[in-house]
This record gives C-alpha cells, sequence and structure tokens, in this order.
C-alpha cells in the first residue's frame, strides 16, 4: 500500500517530475525510420507529457522540436521542410534541427530579431531502425548497447504494441509479477500450456517451485523455478524495459495515462554482421489492437483475450488510467514489485543529487551488456521442441 504521494512519485513523469526526470536520463525510442518520408517529411511525437514533432529536412537532418511554434503556437506538424529546417506554416519562421531560429520572413529587412529566438529542441539519433530521443540535460549518455539490440550476428524484427491506455508503470510492474503467468496465461501461455490445467482458480500454480528476485548491473532478474526442473530467467532492464526470450520491449511513456510498448526482437542467423547499426533498417510489424473500441478504456471497451499480450493489456489498463495503490493488498509473491519500488526511489534520488543513474551509459563504444539472451534463447527454444 502506497500514500497518495508515493504513487504519484512514481507514476507522474511530466517535467520537472521526479520519475520525469529519472526517465529523461535515457534514450527513447520515438519513432520507425521509414516513418519520415518525402511525402510526410513530419510527425507528431507525444513522449514523458511533451508534444513534439518530428522532422527530416532536406538536407537529411532530423530534428525534434517543440510542437507550438515560438511566434504565435500553431504546430510545426505542418511547417514545411526545406534545406536548412523547417519553416512554420503560419508566418514562416524558419527552425534548424537544433531549434535556432533562421530566419523571420516578415521581419524588416536586416532584423536580427530571429537570433532572439529559440524553438525546444531535443537531440535525435538513428539506432537500429528508430529513432531514439533525448529529453534531459545535456551532455547526454550513450544509447546501451544491450545485446538484442547491438548484436549483429542475426537479425532485427521491429513491432510496435497498440497504444496502451494506462500509466507505464503498471506494465512495469507486470515484469516483476511472475505469478500472474500461471493463472493469468493458463490457457495459452507459458511452461506447460500444452495441456490444461485441471483446476481453473490454481491455473498451473502448481507447476511452480519458488520465484526469486534479484538485483542486477542491468536491473533485476525474476526467476521461475518449476518442480519438473525448468527455470525461466526474464530480466526486467532498468528503468522501463522488458527482455523475455529474444525481445526487448520498451515502455514508454506518452503521457500519465498512455505508453507506447516498441518491441525489438533478435534472432540469432548468419545475416546482419555487416550492417551498422546506424543504417541498419528491420522489418516493423504494427500489432493489431487488443479492444474494441481501440481508442476506449475500461468498462467502455472489451478486450480480446485469446492471447498473452491482450491479456496483459486487459490486466493493465483495468486496474485504471493510474492504479490506486492506496488500496492494493500486496503479498508474498509481489516482493518483486516492493523491489523494483524501491530502486526506482533510490535512482530517483540519484538523479536528484545530480549523479547517472542506474543503467547509464557514457562511453560510446562500450563493448555489449549481456542480458543473458543466450540462456533466454536456449530456454525458449528448448521448451518450444519440449512443446
Ligand atoms: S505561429 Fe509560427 S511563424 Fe507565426
Ligand atoms: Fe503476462
Amino acid at each position: 500500500m502506497l500514500t497518495q504521494e508515493e504513487n504519484d512519485l512514481l507514476t507522474r513523469i511530466g517535467p520537472g517530475t521526479p520519475a520525469g526526470e529519472l526517465l529523461r536520463r535515457y534514450w527513447h525510442p520515438v519513432g520507425y525510420v521509414q516513418e519520415l518520408t518525402d511525402e510526410q517529411p513530419t510527425r507528431f511525437v507525444r513522449i514523458l507529457g511533451e508534444d513534439l514533432v518530428l522532422f527530416k529536412d532536406k538536407s537529411g537532418h532530423v530534428g525534434l522540436l517543440a510542437d507550438h511554434c515560438s511566434h504565435r503556437g500553431a504546430s510545426l506538424l505542418y511547417g514545411r521542410v526545406e534545406e536548412r529546417g523547417i519553416a512554420c506554416a503560419y508566418h514562416g519562421w524558419l527552425y534548424d534541427a537544433q531549434g535556432n531560429c533562421l530566419e523571420c520572413p516578415a521581419e524588416p529587412a536586416g532584423s536580427l530579431f530571429h537570433l532572439t529566438v529559440k524553438q525546444r529542441a531535443y537531440p535525435v539519433r538513428r539506432f537500429i531502425g528508430m529513432y531514439w530521443a533525448y529529453l534531459g540535460p545535456e551532455p547526454g549518455p550513450e544509447i546501451p548497447h544491450y545485446d538484442v539490440w547491438a548484436r549483429r550476428d542475426g537479425q532485427r524484427v521491429l513491432r510496435l504494441k497498440p497504444r496502451l491506455d494506462c500509466n507505464w508503470f503498471q506494465a512495469m510492474e507486470n515484469s516483476v509479477d511472475p505469478a500472474h503467468l500461471q493463472i493469468l496465461h493458463q490457457d495459452v501461455g507459458g511452461n506447460g500450456a500444452n495441456r490444461r490445467p485441471a483446476n481453473t482458480t490454481r491455473g498451473r500454480t502448481d507447476d511452480v517451485e519458488e520465484f526469486e528476485f534479484v538485483e542486477v548491473p542491468c536491473g533485476i532478474i525474476k526467476k521461475r523455478s518449476y518442480r519438473n526442473g525448468l527455470v525461466d530467467e526474464h530480466p526486467l532492464i532498468f528503468p522501463n524495459i522488458l527482455r523475455n526470450a529474444n525481445r526487448t520491449q520498451m515502455r514508454v511513456p506518452i503521457d500519465d495515462t498512455h505508453t507506447n510498448v516498441f518491441i525489438v526482437e533478435f534472432h540469432p542467423g548468419p545475416d546482419g554482421s555487416g550492417v551498422d547499426l546506424e543504417d541498419e533498417r528491420p522489418e516493423v510489424i504494427y500489432e493489431a489492437p487488443y479492444k474494441a473500441p481501440i481508442d476506449a478504456r475500461h468498462p467502455f471497451a472489451r478486450f480480446r483475450l485469446d492471447e498473452v499480450p491482450a491479456q496483459d493489456y486487459m490486466a493493465w489498463e483495468t486496474q485504471g488510467p493510474i492504479t490506486d495503490r492506496r488500496s492494493e493488498r500486496l503479498a508474498t509473491t509481489d516482493r518483486g514489485i516492493v523491489l523494483y519500488r524501491r530502486m526506482i526511489m533510490r535512482e530517483i534520488e540519484r538523479t536528484r543529487e545530480g549523479l547517472d543513474p542506474l543503467g547509464v551509459v557514457r562511453e560510446r563504444d562500450h563493448p555489449i551488456v549481456d542480458t543473458n539472451l543466450e540462456g533466454s534463447l536456449r530456454e525458449y527454444v528448448g521448451r518450444r521442441r519440449s512443446g
């Protein structure tokens, strides 16, 4: 059970909020490379409660600027891209990718007024087929070379899940909630899914010997040991990523009550070793919605429950736009959730002190970060083979 203040501390991510400041210490994906084209060179982005426009100018520079033009607030989504940047459609104020105002066309000849104008701008990088943004204080860190993202001995596939219409923290707490697998997903997922449980209340709970949670350098490993000797381990990569099997799921807050879920999947194989991570352009799959109507919230939407992700979305969204943790009743299997909340609070404190929080990497050419992908792939393939 948390107080309202503690719940706000963990969940609110707008500018100036403690968790918002923590999340602003990391790079986050904001779109796919193929989403900016000559025909459609601008794209609206809401991330961490900020309204922004991603654009590619005619010289190929990609920028991320505040949506509302500094002049009188029209949206830059409708700006015209030029060689030098993007010109607001309303009166033509021209901005480069760093937010410098290069021209205010209607001002008198020789005016230097434009030099006093600065549009809010964030750095953007292209990496494994996505544009990534950094919204924190300079100098920014590097994008970590997690194995799923940085290995070159195979191919990646990108997936965008349907928009999650609730707070990001609900999805993250689920990543350290191993007990739900044997109940919520008893018919469709996980170890032993090929046999129907005799008792639907207990589901497949009795297959499990124990749950363990261990803090590791990249976050938390949650471990399920089964009575038949199998073990599965899924790392929560701090602060907002789940790694299961061969994929990472990044839960990127759109605002306090909506979340984007970007998936990067890695398939080991002979191809890909010649590709630069900056130039890589994997296939992108947009996942079908899990509810109808797609923009409605519980109880005005109905979820389909025929696959694991749809079941998870049902559980997370029906907790409410932001779960009211003042009335929760945590039990023994929720100790991973308690550990994760403590780590978030601890790293918020580090951020406040001006230190780099957990998982921030500053060396440009750092080695690949092992998140135990190999172990998970063996476990995953082994389980598929054993049915
Ligand atoms: S509102 Fe953008 S140039 Fe005037
Ligand atoms: Fe789940």
